[in-house]
């Protein structure tokens, strides 16, 4: 873990201010050292006093205050430091990094700094949505500027929609995984593919057949494979979650489109299909609601989805060196398991129980078996973040061996 590393931590206006007090606890927790710049409108927010508290360290606010000058330059302030951390990042300083303003402590500090920079946008959804904001962001993108979030959800304003500043968190697993040094990176080189979440299989234009799969498991897999160092894609069924880290969503809605968007992520070093797909679609989706005609329900008629596992499996010279298929069952759970092994090709398969009782749709942790060829690892129960980090690290070591 990161201990000894330096983050210079730059708060803007927005009530999200509030979040960076856990997060300077969280990160402080880890051994690494948070120096604050308060700009204006974040004082307006949370106070110097707090983050000086929690951080154990002076808080800068004013580019031309002679006493910060002369304990340190703010050219050293932007230097001294690994990584310079923007939270949360309002649209008005977005906007000042993206056109190269100097006009303010923060403003300056962004622009004179030879380090790293992450910045965890927090707005109104309009804002957000704006042309200029997003072209704002494309520019810092393109400058190699990392950034985490904004999520999506209610807003302190009343609406709904991106905006919200990630949580302390998922800030800290960003910075975390940007500190990961080569050797906590096994997975450095390789790419992966990761499917999850549910799929929606349409009936009428409102109505669709799913599965009650959260996705936590197959986005926690994603983190834990990028966090490892992998290019990682997400292919995701429409979940809440939002995107992990350092991870490429495309995001589907049924079982064909997952499919295509599967076969367009190759050629990748290992696939793991964690989303439940739904076997069956509906033959015929009306293009109109259905209505209700004299009592009598409809009929539907269902037809058998294609198999992404399987296809993956059987995908010949752009098949992923090592396949890795989940298997939900309720009961004879590993001799199940064996069997799909089989009949799918791939080359592992993480059985779970997901009976009722279990919890494991939905829920944060399960308990699984890892089958394969050569014998079947029975794993105690974990949160799903631990399955995920632990799959991540098998994976990573055979990777290494097939190399
Ligand atoms: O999303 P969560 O709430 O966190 O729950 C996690 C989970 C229970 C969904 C996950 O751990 C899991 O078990 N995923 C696989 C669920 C499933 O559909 O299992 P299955 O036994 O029906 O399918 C076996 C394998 O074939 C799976 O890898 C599945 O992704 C794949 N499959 C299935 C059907 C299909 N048409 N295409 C597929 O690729």
């Amino acid at each position: 873990m990161p201990a000894g590393k330096r983050i210079l931590l730059i708060v803007a206006g927005g009530i999200a201010a509030y979040k960076v007090l856990e997060l300077i606890r969280r990160l402080r927790e880890r051994g690494i050292s948070v120096r604050s710049v308060l700009t204006r409108g974040g004082a307006e927010f949370v106070t110097a006093l707090s983050l000086q508290a929690l951080s154990e360290n002076k808080v800068y606010t004013d580019l031309f205050s002679l006493t910060d000058e002369s304990e340190m330059g703010h050219i050293r302030l932007s230097r001294e430091a690994d990584l310079v951390v923007v939270a949360p990042a309002s649209a008005d300083i977005l906007a000042k990094m993206a056109a190269g303003l100097a006009d303010d402590l923060a403003a300056t500090a962004l622009l004179a700094t030879d380090k790293p920079v992450m910045v965890a946008p927090a707005m109104n959804t309009q804002m957000w949505a704006h042309a200029a904001t997003q072209a704002n962001i494309a520019t810092l993108k393109s400058r190699g500027i990392l950034t985490i979030g904004p999520n999506a959800g209610d807003l302190a304003c009343g609406e709904v929609g991106a905006g919200r500043m990630s949580e302390p968190h998922e800030i800290l697993a960003a910075i975390e995984a940007f500190f990961a040094s080569p050797a906590q990176q096994p997975l450095a080189g390789f790419k992966a593919l990761v499917t999850s979440g549910p799929t929606h299989e349409a009936i009428d234009p409102v109505r669709y057949i799913a599965n009650r799969s959260s996705g936590k498991q197959g986005h926690a897999i994603a983190a834990a494979l990028a966090r490892l160092g992998a290019s990682t894609t997400l292919i995701s069924g429409p979940t809440r979650l939002s995107n992990p880290p350092g991870v490429s969503l495309v995001a589907v809605e049924s079982a064909r489109e997952m499919l295509t968007a599967c076969q367009a992520a190759l050629p990748a070093d290992v696939a793991v299909c964690a989303a439940a797909v739904a076997d069956w679609r509906v033959a015929s989706p009306a293009n109109g609601k259905l209505k209700k005609k004299g009592g009598k329900p409809p009929a539907l008629e269902l037809v058998e989805n294609p198999d992404i596992l399987a296809a993956l499996s059987a995908a010949g010279n752009a098949r992923p060196r090592l396949v890795v298929g989940f298997a939900a069952e309720t009961d004879q759970v590993v001799e199940n398991a064996k069997a799909k092994l089989k009949r799918k090709g791939c080359d592992w398969i993480v059985a779970n129980d997901v009976s009722s009782a279990t919890g494991t749709f939905g829920g944060d942790s399960n308990t699984v078996h890892l089958v394969s060829q050569s014998g079947v690892e029975d794993w105690p129960p974990m949160s799903k973040d631990e399955v995920a980090l632990r799959l991540a690290r098998r994976i990573g070591e055979q990777l290494a061996a097939l190399r």
